[in-house]
């Protein structure tokens, strides 16, 4: 099968990358390199350009003619959202339509997208299903909440289909040890743990410890970035059975505590480091966890690696080996 893959150079992009070439599939990689590894990339081809290149856009639509478009390419950071909204609705949504409106140029049917439990906002009840209130509270959520809309309008005028995944927290490394995660800046929990295990940080700080949850820390769903990959082949497989358009919540169903993170990170790496209480920040509820019931019974998804533990020690035997 034909894979037309935006953003795969990135973190998770590139561990689906890695499952569709390892199966066989022609996998052609379109990537600007603004937060993606060349390295992380594999036997797929590369196309390095920007989203925001139209008529590139087309051309190479036109030429390779997909099967299925995945659709990882956006701006990550919720914080600098905030600071500069005007970046995400840009990268977000204005290339993520661009980028469906030469997929309909070019005929592609099937559509998966990389969505995000940022569009609940802060959501009262947990764990929250796909049918809870979308109400994003910053422009990143908002901003994948568009293309969320824009993907719902076109499947209900057009034979096109999609699967919108919403990731709560990806996490981990493929096991191989040879791709990892690798964001510049590192805004991510256990990553930046890492770097106060390996003294590039002086210590971690927890943002709260007052929250109402068992250890007053913040909790959230940490989901192995090969059980996200998993979710990807599986949608795909769901569209080319003539699966309905959907939106699947991907996360395990239960969470940890930060607290309980860090203490799994001291256990797997056996290093001590400073942690240090510091006030909430704006805007973090205290719980997310996916009520991921309807991925597992629509695509029989089954998760390979639901542990902390080993979702920690594979991203730490990434950290001591990695490549970029
Ligand atoms: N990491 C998480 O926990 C998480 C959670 C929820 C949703 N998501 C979503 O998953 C997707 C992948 O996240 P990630 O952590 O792998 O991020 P990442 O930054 O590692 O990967 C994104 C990739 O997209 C590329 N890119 C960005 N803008 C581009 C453009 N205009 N043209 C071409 N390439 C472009 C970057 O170079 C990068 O390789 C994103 O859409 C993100 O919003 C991630």
């Amino acid at each position: 099968m034909k894979v037309l893959v935006t953003g795969g150079a990135g973190y998770i992009g590139s561990h689906v990358v890695r499952q569709l070439t390892a199966r066989g599939d022609d996998v052609l990689v379109l990537d600007n390199l603004s937060n993606g590894h060349r390295e992380a990339v594999g036997i797929a081809g590369l196309e390095v350009m920007n989203l925001a290149d139209s008529v590139a856009l087309n051309r190479i639509l036109g030429e390779f003619r997909p099967d299925a478009v995945m659709h990882f390419a956006a701006f990550i950071e919720v914080g600098e959202s905030v600071q500069n909204p005007l970046k995400y609705y840009q990268n977000n949504t204005a290339n993520g339509f661009a980028l469906l409106a030469a997929c309909a140029d070019a005929g592609v049917k099937n559509f998966i997208f990389s969505s995000t439990a940022a569009v609940y906002g802060s959501p009262e009840n947990t764990p929250i299903p796909e049918t809870a209130s979308l109400n994003p509270i910053n422009p990143y959520g908002f901003s994948k909440l568009f293309v969320e809309q824009a993907l719902g309008d076109l499947s209900a005028s057009d034979d096109f289909r999609f699967v919108a995944l919403r990731y709560f927290n990806a996490a981990g490394a493929d096991p191989s040890g040879e791709i990892g995660e690798s964001h510049d800046p590192e805004s991510h929990l256990i990553p930046l743990i890492f770097k106060a295990a390996t003294g590039e940080r002086e210590n971690i700080s927890i943002f709260g410890s007052d929250y109402p949850t068992p250890d007053g820390t913040c909790i959230r769903d940490y989901v192995h970035v090969n059980d996200l990959a998993d979710a990807h082949l599986l949608a795909l497989s769901y569209l080319q059975n003539g699966g309905e358009s959907a939106a699947f919540n991907c996360g395990y169903g239960h969470g940890y505590s930060v607290k309980e993170v860090v203490d799994t990170v001291k256990r797997a790496t056996g290093r001590e480091f400073e942690v240090v209480d510091a006030p909430r920040r704006a805007g973090d509820p205290p719980i997310l966890v996916a009520d991921s019931r309807r991925l597992k019974e629509a695509l029989n998804w089954t998760p390979r690696f639901d542990s902390l533990d080993i979702t920690v020690r594979t991203a730490w035997n990434w950290e001591l080996n990695r490549r970029y």
